[in-house]
């Protein structure tokens, strides 16, 4: 593990660290050789190894930029999560996920890889993956687990949710935005605080301390479908993926093909230095909150629903990116603007460029 991770270099400074993530460098050929494996990393075992995605896919990848961001939001949430859980290990799992609950969207036209990038950072970092799909006929059921009968007995069956929930891993909820939308209420209780969900309507079962929460959908497109607001908002880092530029479609088809690959340099590792939070930070999350607030519910455009679907957990979730060693900028995007675009994507944009591209960053912290 030395040689993956940048240890800083002056004594003391690892504590600092360390409290807050842990400095990474993601590199091509390490991933393939399957060096960023949490087992090995930090000892976090999954029970059902067989769902771990093979690494051998990894040779025809290209890692882009949204991949980069998922690894290292997993691998920091889950290293936190981990030091925490060796500290207290009989702590309420409240204290033990706290801020670093993993709910992410993954949104975008078809066919921008949304579910290979999912594939990818489960086969890099060792982590289950399971996946259900839902449709407008999609009951309750799909988040509690399903009962048949056999033999004349009734037996319970741990789907694809309820299995993650309580075993770990990451769990895809594909094309959820089409369940009707009161019935994604059902999962709210789950993910976020208290964690709990309600398996077969009776058994109380705790969210796994190594649990992901993945919504992937389609959004501008016809069919999608708009999302209830409360659940989404519970999701609060959305990463939106966009038809590749040439230049990637060309490196992607000559890597499908098995011809050595033409990726870009800066595409085969990428570092990421987490830091402690600044009373900067936390002053600009909560500016960027109200600016964003103000802009919803002025006249401009008056979306006051949208403004609604905003709170402060996009402004814990923005600290928690910065954190994890991402620019502010980069964070108030992951979290307040992608969230927006989950919804509306032109108001996205909108918001983008009248809120957070005009924002002073450079001059709120230049005197850091
Ligand atoms: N980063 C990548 N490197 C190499 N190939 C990729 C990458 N991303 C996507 N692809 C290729 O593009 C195909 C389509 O991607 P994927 O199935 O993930 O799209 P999607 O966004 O999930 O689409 P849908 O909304 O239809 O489910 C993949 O099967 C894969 O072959
Ligand atoms: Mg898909």
């Amino acid at each position: 593990m030395d040689n993956l991770v940048n240890m800083p270099v002056a004594a003391g400074s690892k504590a600092v660290h360390d409290q807050y993530g842990l400095p990474v460098v993601f590199e091509r050929q390490k991933m393939i050789k399957g060096e960023y494996d949490l087992g090995k990393l930090f000892r976090i075992e999954f029970k059902d190894k067989a769902s771990i995605p093979d690494r051998g896919f990894l040779e025809n990848v290209t890692f882009t930029k949204n991949i980069y961001l998922g690894l290292n939001k997993l691998f920091q949430s889950f290293y936190r999560i981990k030091k925490r859980l060796d500290e207290n290990p009989d702590g309420s799992i409240e204290e033990i996920i706290a801020s670093d609950y993993v709910n992410i969207n993954f949104i975008g036209e078809p066919g921008t890889g949304k579910s290979f990038a999912l594939k990818v950072i489960c086969a890099v970092l060792g982590i289950p993956l399971r996946i259900e799909a839902f449709s407008g006929e999609s009951g309750t059921d799909k988040f509690l687990g399903v009962s048949s009968i056999a033999h004349g007995e009734i037996q319970f069956h741990w789907t694809a949710v309820p299995r993650t929930h309580r075993d770990g891993g990451v769990i895809a909820l594909e094309e959820i935005n089409q369940m009707k939308t009161d019935r994604q209420m059902a999962l709210s209780q789950a993910v976020v605080p208290p964690f709990i969900l309600e398996v077969d309507n009776y058994m109380d079962t705790y969210r796994h301390p190594f649990s992901v929460y993945v919504n992937l959908f389609n959004i501008g497109t016809e069919g999608s479908k708009p999302f209830n607001e409360a659940y989404l908002n519970r999701f609060s880092t959305t990463f939106v993926f966009r038809k590749d530029d040439r230049d990637t479609i060309i490196s992607k088809l000559h890597q499908r093909m098995g011809y050595p690959a033409s990726t870009p340099k800066e595409s085969d590792s990428c570092a990421f230095t987490p830091r402690m939070l600044t009373d900067t930070d936390f002053e600009v999350s909560v500016d960027i909150l109200e600016n964003v607030k103000n802009y919803l519910n002025g006249d401009m455009v008056a979306r006051n629903d949208e403004a609604k679907t905003i709170s402060e957990r996009q402004s814990v979730n923005m600290l928690v990116e910065i954190q994890n060693g991402i620019s502010p900028k980069d964070a108030a995007v992951l979290t307040f603007v992608n969230t927006l675009a989950c919804i509306d994507l032109e108001l996205a944009a909108e918001v983008q460029e009248e809120v957070i591209d005009i924002f002073p960053w450079e001059y709120r912290y230049k005197s850091e």
